[in-house]
């Protein structure tokens, strides 16, 4: 199903990280409508993930794509926000995957957010996070506003305003390692994302991505 979509690099690495025994996933900001997710299912049978996002839009067409697969019975999707306090009991899940969704909370919010997806993991757990790095290229745009209370730097473009928490190497394993994470690894990288949830509109530039590989040491 792989070759239906645009390639990610970080989406494959992510789902590599995913090791057969990794039953109880749980995936924040379903993967753009539901790709990464159906992967998981498809590849262990056994395995069950609850797939959250805050866009109900989102949420209708990634069911329909999940139905269409066969894979509804494993891949259960959740209008849920991770600012919350999420409903699960602590030590469900054997995996956290948070590709590209991290980096729209602010500072007190990742900080609250990261304390829930520890919570939820089991001893030994894995979480897996792709975060939006600063860029020199973004940084360098005109009308740019960085606000120091929320970390969230707001940028308008000629495609609208948009806002995210552009993370360094040091911001993102700081809040990881403030929640308990056990780094494992760490790496920076370009990728060419998509502007449309169906991922068939590749961005015109690659933006830069920092990927971190983390554990719940018991
Ligand atoms: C860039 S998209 C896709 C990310 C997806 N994990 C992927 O790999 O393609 C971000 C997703 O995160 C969701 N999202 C944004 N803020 C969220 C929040 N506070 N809680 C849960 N989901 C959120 C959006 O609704 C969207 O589904």
């Amino acid at each position: 199903m792989e070759s239906e979509y645009f390639f990610s690099k970080s989406e494959n690495r992510g789902l590599e990280l995913i090791s057969r025994d990794d039953l109880q996933i749980y995936s924040v900001g379903i993967s753009t409508a539901g790709i990464a997710e159906i992967r998981m299912a498809k590849s262990q049978p056994k395995r069950k993930i609850i797939a959250s996002t805050i866009d109900v839009d989102g949420a209708a067409y990634s069911k329909d794509l999940i139905l269409s697969h066969g894979v509804e019975n494993q891949v259960i999707i959740k209008v849920e926000d991770v600012r919350e306090k999420l409903p699960y009991e602590s030590k469900s899940f054997d995996f956290v995957y948070a590709r590209l969704v991290l980096h729209y909370l602010a500072k007190p919010e990742l900080e609250k957010a990261l304390h829930e997806l520890f919570r939820i993991l089991k001893p030994s757990g894995k979480l897996f996070v792709v975060v939006r790095g600063k860029d020199p290229y973004l940084m360098s745009s005109k009308n740019i506003q960085y606000d120091e209370n929320t970390a969230l730097t707001t940028i308008i473009s000629e495609r609208g305003t948009y806002c995210r928490y552009f993370h360094t190497e040091s911001t993102i394993r700081n809040h990881l390692e403030n929640a308990h994470f056990q780094i494992q690894s760490l790496h920076s990288y370009e990728e060419t994302l998509c502007y449309d949830y169906q991922r068939k509109k590749p961005a015109t530039a690659p933006s830069l991505l920092l990927e971190v590989f983390a554990t719940k040491m018991n």
